[in-house]
């Protein structure tokens, strides 16, 4: 009876034998085939399992301006510009990567390409388009002057004789110098903003320029109380633009387009509903 059974199973043998090599070879022809195509367009949530890597796009921003950007808890940028480049890299199929640089050291890092875009509220304007090209305006801004709640400016012409703070190299800095003059002792440059913030607050300065969004949000969310803001009747509206190397023209052109993909599904809108509410 044992015997028997063995003898059975020995019959067997060879066919389980065929059925095996069949099975190895049909595993080895399925790894010998071209690689998985790269994820589609909403894969972000599902990373890449492997061969197909997505394009590292690596993007550097002054994470010291909300709500634009400012650093999260585990130190990576969070913010309005960070979901919406996040929001263009989905669209692109990009594994975006963003790291706090400062502001001075963004516009270096692009230059010398150890960043491929900057976004960091940053205005189109002249001068740095000769340096850099910017993509399609993505936001709308305008420069304020931050002053104590009792204070008599009323215009941008009212500074004169103030101690003014801002933020180096900004367009803030810009209406600092048209109003104080270039290389005004009157005229305190900061690395950052939120410096230039905290001065006022100490009194170090009389008043702070910087954009709207971002002084607003300090009136909105600091315990510091006791402070305005104003509006010089003609200042000029500004537009805010991702940066990329001059030249690099593949790059803006999917940028461009991630921008208006995400300005025709919706995306685009809940971002900004996020962080603005229904203003605007
Ligand atoms: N929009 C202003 C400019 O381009 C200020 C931007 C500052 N951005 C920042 N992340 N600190 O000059």
């Amino acid at each position: 009876m044992n015997n028997n059974t063995q003898k059975k199973e020995f019959k067997w043998l060879p066919i389980i034998a065929i059925l095996a090599i069949m099975a190895l070879l049909t595993a080895a022809c399925g790894t010998s085939k071209s690689p998985a195509p790269s994820g589609d367009q909403k894969s972000s949530a599902g990373q890449t399992n492997g061969a197909a890597a997505k394009k590292v796009i690596r993007v550097g921003t002054d994470a010291a301006y909300p709500p634009f950007e400012k650093q999260g808890p585990d130190g990576v940028p969070v913010g309005f510009d960070m979901d919406i480049i996040k929001a263009i890299g989905e669209a692109n199929n990009w594994d975006v990567q963003a790291a706090h640089t400062g502001w001075d050291p963004l516009f270096e890092a692009i230059k010398t390409g150890t960043k491929d875009v900057g976004v960091s509220a940053i205005t189109i304007k002249p001068d740095r388009q000769q340096l850099y090209d910017f993509s399609d305006p993505y936001f709308d801004a305008y420069q304020l002057i931050m002053v104590p709640e009792n204070s008599k400016v009323t215009k941008a012409d009212d500074l004169k004789g103030l101690r003014v703070g801002v933020q180096k190299g900004t367009t803030g800095q810009d209406l600092a110098e048209k109003v104080l003059g270039k290389g005004s002792a009157n005229i305190k440059g900061y690395a950052d903003t939120p410096s230039a913030v905290e001065d006022l607050y100490a009194k170090r300065v009389d008043a702070v320029i910087a954009d709207n969004g971002v002084l607003n949000d300090y009136l909105k969310n600091s315990n510091t109380k006791g402070f305005k803001v104003v509006k010089d009747p003609s200042v000029q509206p500004e537009h805010y633009g991702i940066m990329v190397k001059k030249g690099n023209k593949q790059l803006l052109d999917q940028i461009n387009k991630g921008l208006k993909t995400i300005k025709q599904n919706g995306k685009y809108d809940e971002i900004f509903k996020k962080y603005f509410g229904n203003a605007k």
